[in-house]
């Protein structure tokens, strides 16, 4: 099939790279000339693992093109992907449409003979109906079908979940646009991934109520982090015996600083915003957002409790700052909100990330960036971790207390064994398993002891 993606960000780029690797001839469209000219050399304007071979690779076999121009490529697809950004808009948190709805009504005006328009762009419930009646205003007589067709990549892994994902969803009102979606996918589908076909709206609505449930998962384990801690349990235990049910699933119920990233923030909002529009507050993904930003201030305040009360004066050595590893994405990450504030409480900081720093620099000013996880601690007053990369995991613990001044680590991703931290004479302090600072002084990792001596205080 001859495909036109419109938009070369993420979403468009992996889309576009996965179509061409499937068999489909893709041209990928953004008016932004420089980075199409870059991309015609092969240079990626994000980070994906395997993204820039992919698209070296379909290039060369002549399946996958950039153009700035939109018309032309319209005229001659069978199949129109909007991949533009929705961000929220300042003023109300509602998604912005503007460039979904410039993009329609400039595919309207390239169409030719039978197109399938597909708004693939996270947006809310109904705006493929506006997206169609955009279309028929400009072009009453053209030939077209509106589908939506969510997609559900996340990012470091989007091309494996594009290739083989949990499933497809696509929504339309007409059968002939479902079965030729279903033809389009063909490829995936037959390898085993199941396709979800059902209604415009109802698809719209369905990557809104994954992403925010996939958040309200990792609210709860956050939560439930917070009570281990007082009661001596252990939050990655809890995990997985929570998760062993398959009725809940063991996926994203990892305790941390919170969720971030493009997708999560915005999605809630997005459907908080739907839902009170209509009536129907969801008041489980209203909390959620609440404690999710709550719980940025509590990770500084265990931080500071762990540093013995104040960090005024300290020096502190951050390692990692992008939302996730394997990005070098810094949208809604934890260490926008955690740095500035340590920074605020009188602390100075040196940070290192795998691949986020250069964006990373101009968001977070004041914070001196480190070549090396142990050359941001040469000196430190104590090392705080705030995303789990691969590189942290496999770190000479012993060789990270004895750079610091004071061997302080506090591990807001609980990515090491809290034993084998203080084994390697570390003073271990991490997320829900019963080392907090005030459960366990200096002494070794006792939370059992710890919550007898709670209890008998409160008995
Ligand atoms: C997400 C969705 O997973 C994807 O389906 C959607 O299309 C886009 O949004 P992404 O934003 O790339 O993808 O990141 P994801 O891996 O889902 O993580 C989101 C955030 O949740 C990160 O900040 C991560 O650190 C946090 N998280 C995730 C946890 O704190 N605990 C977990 O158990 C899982």
């Amino acid at each position: 099939m001859k495909i036109t993606i419109v938009g070369a960000g993420y979403v468009g780029l992996v889309t576009g790279a996965c179509l061409a690797a499937i068999g489909h001839d893709v041209v990928v469209v953004d008016r932004d000339g420089p980075k199409i000219a870059a991309l015609r050399r092969g240079v990626m304007p994000i980070y994906e693992a395997g993204l820039d071979r992919l698209v070296a690779e379909t290039a060369a076999a002549g399946r996958l093109s950039f153009e700035t121009s939109l018309a032309p490529a319209v005229a001659t697809s069978q199949a129109v992907f909007i991949c533009v950004g929705t961000p929220p808009r300042p003023a109300d948190g509602h998604a912005d449409l503007a460039s979904v709805y410039a993009v329609a009504a400039e595919i309207a005006q390239a169409l030719a003979g039978f197109t399938l328009v597909v708004t693939k762009s996270t947006v809310p419930v109904g705006t493929g109906d506006e997206v169609e009646a955009i279309i028929r205003e400009v072009a009453p007589d053209a030939r077209v079908a509106v589908v939506s067709n969510p997609e559900f990549l996340r990012e470091g892994v989007a091309i494996a979940d594009f290739m083989r994902p949990d499933r497809i969803v696509v929504g339309g009102e007409d059968d002939g646009a479902l079965g030729l979606m279903a033809a389009l996918y063909a490829p995936i589908t037959d390898a085993g991934s199941p396709l979800v076909t059902t209604n415009r709206r109802t698809a719209e609505l369905i990557k809104y109520a994954a992403n925010c449930f996939l958040a309200l998962k990792i609210t709860y384990i956050n939560e439930i982090a917070n009570l281990c801690e007082e009661v001596g349990a252990d939050v990655e235990d809890v995990s997985r015996g929570i998760g062993l049910d398959s009725r809940i699933g063991a996926k994203f119920l990892k305790a941390g600083p919170g969720f971030g990233g493009s997708c999560f923030p915005k999605d809630m909002l997005a459907l908080m915003k739907t839902a009170q529009d209509h009536g129907v507050p969801l008041r489980s993904v209203e909390t959620a957002v609440a404690v999710n930003d709550a719980r940025k201030g509590e990770m500084v305040r265990k931080i500071i409790r762990a540093a013995g009360g104040s960090v005024q004066g300290k020096s502190i050595a951050v390692l990692g700052l992008t939302f996730k590893p394997d990005t070098d994405d810094m949208r809604s990450a934890a260490s926008l909100i955690i740095l500035p504030r340590l920074i605020k409480a009188g602390a100075s900081i040196r940070a290192y990330d795998p691949a986020g720093m250069a964006h990373a620099a101009p968001l977070l000013p004041g914070v001196v960036m480190a070549a090396s996880a142990l050359e941001a601690a040469e000196g430190a007053d104590l090392a705080v971790l705030v995303t789990e990369w691969a590189e942290f995991s496999t770190l000479d613990l012993g060789a990270l207390g004895r750079v610091l001044k004071n061997p302080l680590l506090v591990d807001l991703r609980n990515l090491f064994d809290p034993l084998a931290a203080e084994r390697s004479g570390l003073r271990y302090v991490s997320v829900g398993r019963g080392d907090s600072p005030e459960a366990m002084p200096l002494t070794g990792h006792q939370p059992f002891a710890a919550m007898q001596q709670k209890l008998l205080a409160v008995s």
